[in-house]
């Protein structure tokens, strides 16, 4: 017996070195770490059970069958739990390989995430890969459709979470930019289509692989990844603070973490953030941040389409989903990537029983032909959509601007709005007074005096609150102040809120 449990002891060992030390000290020069340390660094201390440690290729061509077998073939899979909540985990062993994807290394990840579905758990895949198998061909790429498949039947199920730690090339993309939640880390991971070589001979661009794939392109220009981060270690503990703000699957409520923050809690500075000169911006971060639990906001996409900000918070210890037009950045307009990206943050919500909570700043959709030929007609449409199909609680408070389709668009009494909140510094109108006077009173444009006195009276009329409250399109006008007790009860009243949509196969949202 104990020759046999020393024998299990000594294929384990062997199991834990991948694709050996020397390999390992080379992932580590490059500032990267093991796919095992990564799974240590995630999840709960001893929390991790492993499985299919053992399991290995089938491959016998082009001389796989001569090789030494690794046992794992380069990816570590397993659950384990992250602050007591249980997780799917698959880890790519970059020194196997290089973390390529073979035939029976996808059958590892298609393993968790066909449990995960079962269990009602959340799958976090750390891509560290060469892509497919180079040695398999149609097998490896049989692999990848097989996990592609799966991410597609566990959307909206179970959040799946992707962190790039490595390379993540060609084909191999579409798995993580399936999942609801891409993150990388700066200067060793990437992500494209094709390389710089297939670009440099097809389009004559010289580019290097950071700045074609790397986590600054894709969390500033692309909007692929949600977030990028410094280094292994500050991602992950960055994933495990995220986890905390998601339901384990679509049949669970957001998880609620005790709060000793009153949700009553005034905050006087919120009747001076906004400024008397309706031109003038503020930072929409700051009264988010006032408003959320102990000021915890979790960010998603903070340098993509900053006009718009979106992430996630907790009131009175339960997570909700905010959406906000930020004046600082183009006056808060929508515009094609700021709908796109809100859009998709407010159907996550809505899979996943998340209220969304919506502050609303916004002067209208942008202008230009560059908007307009990039087809702003059908993207801002998804951010309505998204939006108008949402049956979660939603709470909408209009602090200044809600002008035209945009008024509409965020999260409107006319969509479904819960509640509906205004500042009294808001102005709900078809358009800003100047523009609007200006074309309502286009004969008396050569007249200074007219025109200014029909801007006040426009203004008057409109830059208030009180002709859409006096419809009920806004259920109260409240004290800056207070918005966070109001959102709160609003919050607590809603909590067993019922709404179906009609039964359909899907519907067909503006892609
Ligand atoms: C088999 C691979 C591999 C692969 C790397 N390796 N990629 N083995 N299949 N796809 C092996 C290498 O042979 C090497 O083995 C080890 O992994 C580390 O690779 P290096 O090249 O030494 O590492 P590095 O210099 O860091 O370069 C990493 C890399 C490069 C940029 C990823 O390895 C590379 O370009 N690989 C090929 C990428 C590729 O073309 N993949 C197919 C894409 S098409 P040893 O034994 O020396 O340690 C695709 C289609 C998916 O993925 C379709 C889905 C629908």
């Amino acid at each position: 017996m104990h020759d046999i449990i020393r024998q299990l002891d000594e294929k384990r060992q062997k199991a834990r070195l991948g694709g050996g030390q020397r390999r390992i000290d080379a992932q580590h020069a490059k500032g990267k770490l093991s796919a095992r340390e990564r799974i240590e660094l995630l999840l709960d201390e001893g929390s991790f059970e492993e499985w299919d440690m053992f399991k290995e290729h089938r491959c016998t061509d082009f001389g796989m069958d001569q090789e030494e077998k690794v046992p794992g073939d380069g990816v570590v899979t397993g659950y384990g739990t992250v602050n007591g909540r249980l997780v799917f985990v698959f880890s790519q062993d970059f020194t196997v390989f290089g973390g390529s994807l073979s035939e029976t290394h996808a059958e590892k990840i298609c393993k968790v995430m066909d449990h995960a579905m079962k269990v009602g758990a959340p799958v976090i895949g750390l891509n560290d890969s060469g892509g497919a198998r180079i040695q398999e061909g149609v097998d490896s790429l049989g692999g990848y459709a097989d996990v592609f498949q799966r991410n597609v039947m566990a959307s909206g199920v179970i959040p799946q979470i992707s962190m790039i730690m490595g390379p993540c090339a060609g084909g191999a993309v579409y798995s993580p930019s399936m999942t609801d939640f891409i993150f990388m880390v700066k200067d060793s991971s990437y992500m494209f289509v094709t390389g710089p070589e297939v670009v440099k001979t097809v389009t004559h661009e010289e580019v290097t692989a950071e700045e074609l794939g790397g986590a600054v392109t894709h969390t500033t220009k692309s909007g692929v990844a949600d977030l990028a981060f410094e280094n292994d270690v500050e991602a992950l503990a960055q994933l495990r603070r995220f986890i905390d703000f998601l339901p384990l699957s679509n049949r669970e409520k957001p998880p609620v973490r005790p709060t000793a923050d009153p949700a009553d809690r005034m905050d006087e500075s919120l009747d001076t953030l906004v400024p008397s000169n309706p031109n003038q911006p503020y930072d929409m971060k700051e009264l988010i941040t006032k408003i959320v639990d102990e000021g915890d906001f979790f960010e998603l996409q903070p340098d993509y389409a900053k006009n718009i900000v979106i992430g996630f918070g907790r009131m009175e210890g339960q997570t909700v989903g905010i959406v906000a037009n930020q004046p600082l950045v183009l006056a808060g307009c929508l515009d094609i990537k700021s709908s796109i990206k809100a859009a998709r943050f407010v159907r996550f919500c809505d899979a996943f029983n998340i209220p969304v909570v919506t502050f609303v700043d916004v002067p209208g959709f942008m202008p230009g032909t560059s908007q307009e030929y990039g087809g702003i007609i059908k993207h801002g449409a998804k951010l309505l959509y998204a939006y108008a199909e949402c049956t979660v609680p939603k709470i909408t408070v209009i602090t200044r601007k809600a002008y035209g389709g945009a008024y509409d668009v965020m999260s409107s009494k006319h969509l479904r709005g819960d509640v509906n909140l205004a500042w009294p510094s808001a102005e709900i109108a078809v358009m800003g007074p100047k523009g609007a006077v200006e074309i309502i009173f286009r004969e008396e444009k050569n007249d200074p005096e007219k025109i200014a006195a029909r801007e006040k009276e426009y203004k008057e009329k409109f830059a208030n609150p009180f002709v859409a409250a006096h419809r009920g399109f806004i259920d109260d006008v409240i004290m800056p102040h207070a918005t966070r007790k109001r959102i709160s009860r609003s919050l607590a009243m809603l909590r067993d809120k019922q709404l179906d949509n009609p039964w359909r196969k899907h519907g067909n949202i503006p892609l």
